[in-house]
C-alpha cells in the first residue's frame, strides 16, 4: 500500500489527483488524514468536492501550538505506519502535517517522497519555511513544480538522481474540476457579473495575527472596494483575530466588501474563474490564477512561488495601503483577459508523472 498523508486544505487538493492517478496505474493507495484541519468546511467537503474516498484513518490532531500539533501528528502518524507498514509515504505541500510525516518516515526508516520540494521564500519567520526545508533533507524523493526549485536543492547540496521535476499538481486538480465549477455558477448567486469583482484570501499569521497589520490590509481593501465588491471568503484563523482585535464589525460593514464563510473547493473555483482580479497571501492561489490568467495581487514580501511572477501573472505588494491600491488600480486598467504564460509542465498530466516517478524507484 502507497500512503498519502494530509492535513490542511491544500493538501487535499494535491492528494486527489494522485489518488486518482495511482486508481488508474492499479495501485493500491490510501489517504491518511491526520486531522489538523478539522470542520466541515475546511476538510469534509474538499473531499466531496474532489471526488476523494473517506480517508483510511483520521488522525484527530485539530489545533493547537506548532510544537503540540507536530508532535500529536507524529505520535498518531508512528502508530498508524507501524500497524500499516506502507510501501510509500508520499508528504505534499508545506503545512505541519507535512513535516510530521517526512520525520517519522525518515525515522521509521520508510520511503518518502515530497510532492511540491524545492520551493523556497528565504523567509524564516514563516512557519512553511522550516517545514519545507527540514522536509527536503530528509525524504527520499523530491518532486519539484518548477525549475527553480531544482535549483534550491542542488544549491542546498541534494543529489540531482534524488530530484524529479514533475510539474505542479495543483493544476491537475483545477483543470478536471473547472467545468463543473463554472457550472455551479456562485457569481451569479452572489448578484455579481462575470469580471466585475475581486476575490480576496487572508490567513497567513503575519497578516493577520497583527492587528496593525490586519487593519491597514482592510483600509487598502476597503479603497478597492470603491471601484469594484471585493468577495472574501474568511479562514477561521482570519475570523477569531479579527474578532478577538475588534475588526469583525470592519469585514461586516465596509461598503462593497462581501465577507462570507469559507467555500469548498468548487465553489471558490467557481468564484475566482469569473474573477477580475484576486488579492492574496495562500501559496496555491498565486499558482491558479497564474493559469487561469487572473491578476493576482499576494500581500506578502516574499514567495516561495517566484515562477508565478516570471512565467505567471503575479505581483507582490506587501501589505502598505498605497501599494496595494495602486497595483489594484494598475491591474484593473490592464485588458482583460490578456494573453498569459503557463509555466512549464503546469500542465494537469502531473499526477500520473508523480505516479511514475514513485513506482520506478520503490
Ligand atoms: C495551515 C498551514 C498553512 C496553510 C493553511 C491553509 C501550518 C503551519 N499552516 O494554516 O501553511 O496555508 O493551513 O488553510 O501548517 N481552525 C478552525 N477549523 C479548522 C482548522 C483550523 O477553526 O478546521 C482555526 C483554529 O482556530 C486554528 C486556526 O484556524 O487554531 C489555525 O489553524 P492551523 O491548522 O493551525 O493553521 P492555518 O492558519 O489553517
Amino acid at each position: 500500500m502507497i500512503i498519502t498523508v494530509v492535513g490542511a486544505r491544500p493538501n487535499f487538493v494535491k492528494a486527489a489527483p494522485i489518488h486518482r492517478a495511482f486508481g488508474a496505474a492499479g495501485v493500491q493507495h490510501e489517504i491518511c488524514h491526520t486531522g489538523q484541519h478539522y470542520d466541515d468546511a475546511m476538510a469534509k467537503v474538499f473531499f466531496e468536492d474532489l471526488g476523494m474516498p473517506k480517508p483510511i484513518v483520521d488522525l484527530g490532531v485539530g489545533s493547537g501550538t506548532h510544537a503540540e500539533q507536530t508532535a500529536a501528528a507524529m505520535v498518531g502518524l508512528e502508530r498508524f505506519f507501524a500497524a500499516r507498514r506502507p510501501r510509500a509515504i508520499l508528504v505534499v505541500g508545506d503545512v505541519n502535517s507535512t513535516l510530521a510525516a517526512a520525520i517519522v518516515a525518515a525515522k521509521m526508516g520508510l520511503y518518502a517522497a515530497h510532492v511540491e520540494a524545492g520551493l523556497r521564500s528565504g523567509d524564516w519567520t514563516m512557519p512553511e519555511e522550516v517545514n519545507r526545508v527540514v522536509t527536503d533533507t530528509i525524504v527520499d524523493l523530491l518532486l519539484t513544480p518548477s525549475e527553480d526549485a531544482d535549483r534550491n536543492l542542488l544549491a542546498e547540496g541534494c543529489a540531482p538522481e534524488t530530484i524529479v521535476r514533475v510539474g505542479n499538481v495543483m493544476i491537475d486538480a483545477l483543470q478536471q474540476h473547472l467545468p463543473a465549477a463554472r457550472r455551479l455558477g456562485v457569481p451569479a448567486r452572489l448578484g455579481l457579473a462575470p469580471q466585475q469583482y475581486a476575490v480576496m484570501t487572508l490567513h497567513r499569521p503575519s497578516n493577520v495575527d497583527d492587528p496593525c497589520v490586519l487593519a491597514r490590509i482592510l483600509d487598502a481593501v476597503a479603497e478597492i472596494a470603491h471601484r469594484l465588491p471585493v468577495v472574501f471568503p474568511v479562514h477561521p484563523r482570519t475570523q477569531t483575530q479579527a474578532a478577538a482585535m475588534g475588526l469583525g464589525r470592519r469585514l461586516e460593514d465596509t461598503p462593497g466588501l462581501i465577507a462570507m464563510p469559507p467555500l469548498g473547493y468548487l465553489e471558490f473555483l467557481s468564484l475566482t474563474a469569473e474573477a477580475r482580479l484576486v488579492l492574496t497571501d495562500s501559496g496555491g492561489l498565486q499558482e491558479e490564477t497564474t493559469v487561469l490568467g487572473i491578476p493576482c495581487l499576494t500581500l506578502r514580501e516574499n514567495t516561495e512561488r517566484p515562477i508565478t511572477i516570471t512565467d505567471g501573472t503575479n505581483t507582490l505588494v506587501g501589505s502598505d495601503p498605497a501599494t496595494i491600491i495602486r497595483e489594484a488600480n494598475r491591474a484593473l486598467d490592464l485588458q482583460p483577459d490578456a494573453p498569459h504564460r503557463v509555466p512549464d509542465l503546469w500542465d494537469g498530466q502531473t499526477s500520473p508523472r508523480i505516479v511514475k516517478a514513485v513506482l520506478e524507484r520503490i
